[in-house]
């Protein structure tokens, strides 16, 4: 099982979009895939659920507001009893074998980083506030290592927009960042700064593992990304348009983040309706259409690079 946290600290970028539609074209391909949904706007779920359903079926006990809830994240509830099977896209699964699963989220979740903040103050010694930090952020990785995820092939993340304490267990959980962005000033801006809040993440974490501080037995972690995928990719005679092209062009020049060959172009008419139907533009959208074509290589791509080979 691979973990992939999608992370951008701007909105809007198709962080949402792209792991919707990611999860989707490789559950067609066979594989057995969870969807996170961590960010309080809670996007994701609502790309599968409708918000009636999810008020009527999900919003009491299935989110994972309630697993973050109660002193540790995980006392209350488990991780895995957490997952739902949202129903209209795996009808359109089923000739696959593979399987979409989801755990939704929920709009309080926004409430939760400062709870959760609060949770890590009040050690009495340097060494009981090392094992606080590493108990709470370590929470998600070690839920995830439960025998009941081992069915998941892999496991998407759609991170909140932020670097909060919600984004932060995220990163300890996962193997690998991949990175969705806009070829604007404003998208680009914070992927280097980025990088460095997880590299730091990941120093100060290993740093308390390594000294002593683990006492659920956690181990060294070692994130890496997968790179910046550029979404809404506007073309003209072959290429991104100019100002596009330029912003593409500074992050490979200036950011120690690769920049992945492929990207998701511009379509709202595929990609624009935020998921309202239930099931992602990839598995709506004709096969022979270009948008398909170019989204299924960047799959290829994502997977080849997390070590995941296509099935
Ligand atoms: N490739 C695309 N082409 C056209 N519209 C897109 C594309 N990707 C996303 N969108 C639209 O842009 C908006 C923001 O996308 P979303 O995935 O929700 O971003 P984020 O999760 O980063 O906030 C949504 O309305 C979505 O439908
Ligand atoms: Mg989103």
């Amino acid at each position: 099982m691979k973990v992939i946290a999608v992370m951008n600290y701007k909105g809007g970028v198709g962080k949402t979009t792209l792991t919707a539609n990611l999860g989707a074209e490789i559950a067609h391909r066979g594989h057995r895939v969870l969807l996170l949904d961590l960010d309080p706007q809670a996007n994701l779920t609502f790309s599968f659920y409708s918000v009636e359903q999810w008020r009527e079926e999900l919003r009491k006990d299935l989110t994972i507001m309630r697993w973050y809830e109660g002193d540790l994240p995980g006392r209350e509830v488990a991780l895995q009893d957490l997952v739902v099977t949202p129903p209209v896209v795996n009808a359109e699964l089923a000739d696959s074998g593979g399987r979409l699963d989801l755990i939704s989220s929920h709009l309080r979740l926004i409430d939760m980083d400062l709870r959760l903040a609060a949770r890590l103050g009040g050690g009495t010694t340097i060494g009981e506030s090392k094992r606080k930090f590493l108990d709470l952020h370590g929470s998600l990785a070690r839920a995830l290592r439960h025998d009941a995820f081992r069915e998941y092939d892999l496991v998407l993340i759609d991170c909140p927009p932020n670097f909060g304490l919600i984004t932060k267990t995220a990163i300890v959980a996962s193997d690998h960042v991949l990175v969705p962005a806009k070829a604007d000033y404003l998208s680009t801006l914070g992927i280097q700064y980025l990088a460095g809040n997880c590299h730091e993440l990941v120093a100060e974490y290993n740093d308390y593992v390594n000294h002593g501080a683990s006492a659920g037995g956690e181990k060294t972690i070692e994130t890496r990304f997968v790179g910046v995928v550029f979404t809404m990719v506007k073309y003209y005679a072959g290429q991104p348009i100019g100002t596009q092209k330029y912003y593409i062009e500074d992050v490979r020049l200036n950011s120690e983040m690769n920049v992945l060959d492929g990207a998701v172009r511009d379509s709202p008419r595929y990609f624009g309706d935020a998921g309202e139907s239930g099931v992602p533009a990839i598995l709506r959208a004709p096969v022979t259409d270009e948008v398909v074509v170019e989204f299924r290589k960047l799959t290829t791509e994502i997977l080849d690079k997390v070590g995941e080979r296509a099935a």
